[in-house]
């Protein structure tokens, strides 16, 4: 079959590369993709919002799947429009997408669901929010409800923060209609964890756990980003953990979706907070997370594409999922300055060390212990030739081996064979499993 991706990050370049390794593809294109991407996939140069070009492109070279990765044109819609022209797409509906893009209608699903989540209130009114949370315990977590860019979220331990998230996000315009709604909500212990479901509607298949490291610097410290790094799977939960979350939050969920007549089709991610035996949601996406999703990848065996068709059409109970049980660990190379502003433009050399034909010391060591790495493009340009860099995150360098240590290591000692100006990278990438003596090594 021929597949459309749509979307240019490291997410997606970590899907064509799995896609075109697919048996069942031999026809791939990615609309907007990196160079990374285009080494894959021949380039539709149409952006990812502009749906009646993607539709149009799409019918002319009869592509058979359509999929979507980042989260702002499944919130604008794009499946539906494919669904009206009759072209399969892997991802839900913009109604569906609601668990993502408000976090008032997730509450409601899980409220309906009896899935667990933090105890909340939902606030139009600015000085009612004060109110509320003036007299309640804290810390509190003041939330946006809409879309805003992972910035959205106030963890507050003092009134004065909570009052001034309320008022920023309400009066202020901070994040724009995005935070006219609020949501105040219990702050919950414990440690976080990223759980992947594939969904066709009614069934759903588990594909892995993973955790993500959003603040900038090392310890968890700094402002929020995208995600500076990945691992999975996450050694500290058991496997067992797995079963009770299909059946305590992703089921019910499908079935009060199912119940609401939006079925969600495409990746629920989940976000949870886990505490001894309590297993809570803090939030969910709609697609892939970036960078989670180049962990997965480098896990999945099989044919991505008959398993993307298959949840588009509703078969998902027909195939089943397989990932490697080894560790994947991903390093998220960015430009000086993210979050914040940065430069464009500068070149970055190295990657051929690590994806080149050349023999080298560090591959043959690599081949011997068994560890797999990719460099997968997250903003990247071609310059005259030369491959620069084009955005905040600017290369996602991940390893997989037989034990966490040992893809961390090998993640991080790629990621030291690539320069560019203002490199920048976390070192502490999976501190939390690493710092537990055993589950390193498991
Ligand atoms: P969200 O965008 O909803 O995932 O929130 C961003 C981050 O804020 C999460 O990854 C958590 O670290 C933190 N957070 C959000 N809600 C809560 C909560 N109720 N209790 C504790 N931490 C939270
Ligand atoms: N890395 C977090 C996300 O994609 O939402």
């Amino acid at each position: 079959m021929k597949v459309l991706v749509i979307g240019k990050g490291g997410r997606e370049h970590a899907l064509c590369w799995r896609l075109h390794q697919s048996q069942s593809v031999w026809g791939l294109f990615c609309a907007n993709g990196s160079p990374g991407i285009n080494q894959l996939a021949e380039p539709a140069p149409i952006s990812p919002l502009d749906f009646p070009a993607l539709v149009g492109f799409a019918g002319d070279k009869k592509v058979d799947l359509v999929v979507v990765g980042p989260d702002d044109p499944v919130g604008a819609g794009i499946v539906d429009e494919f669904n009206a022209a009759g072209i399969k797409i892997f991802g839900p509906t913009r109604a569906a997408a609601q668990l993502e893009t408000s976090k008032s209608f997730a509450k409601s699903v899980m409220r309906a669901a009896g899935v667990l989540t933090a105890p909340y209130e939902v606030f139009d009114d600015a000085a009612a929010a004060r109110r509320y949370a003036s007299s309640h315990d804290l810390p509190l977590v003041v939330k946006a409800d809409g879309l805003a860019l992972g910035k959205g979220v106030t963890v507050c331990t003092d009134r004065e923060s909570a009052l001034g998230a309320i008022t920023d996000a309400m009066e202020g315009g901070k994040f724009g209609p995005a935070g006219r709604r609020v949501l105040i909500e219990e702050f919950l212990p414990g440690e976080e964890l990223s759980f992947f479901a594939l969904c066709d509607g009614e069934y759903a298949i588990p594909f892995g756990t993973c955790q993500d490291h959003k603040p900038i610097f090392d310890g968890d410290r700094g402002p929020n980003t995208g995600g500076m790094g990945a691992y999975s799977p996450v050694p500290q939960f058991p496997p067992q953990l797995e079963e009770r979350i299909m059946r305590e939050i992703i089921q019910p969920t499908l079935r009060e979706m199912n119940a609401r007549g939006m079925p969600f089709r495409g990746v629920l991610f989940a976000g949870l907070m886990v505490k001894e035996q309590a297993i809570r949601v803090i939030e969910f996406n709609a697609r892939f997370g970036d960078p989670e999703c180049q962990a997965l990848m480098m896990r999945f065996e099989g044919d991505l594409g008959a398993l993307l068709l298959a949840a588009a059409e509703g078969n998902l109970k027909q195939v089943s999922v397989s990932l490697s049980p080894k560790s994947a660990a991903c390093v998220v190379l960015s430009s000086a300055g993210y979050p914040g502003t940065y430069r464009k433009g500068l070149p970055i050399t190295g990657i051929e060390k690590i994806e080149g034909n050349a023999p080298s010391d560090a591959k043959v060591r690599w081949a011997m212990k068994k560890v797999r790495v990719k460099v997968f493009h997250a903003g990247t340009a071609l310059k005259d030739g030369q491959l620069v860099t084009d955005g905040g995150r600017v290369l996602a360098v991940t390893a997989m081996a037989p034990s966490l240590e040992l893809a961390v290591s090998s993640a991080y000692e790629a990621a030291q064979m690539i320069e560019f100006e203002g490199k920048y990278m976390r070192r502490d990438i999976a501190h939390r499993a690493l710092s537990r003596s055993d589950a390193g090594r498991r």
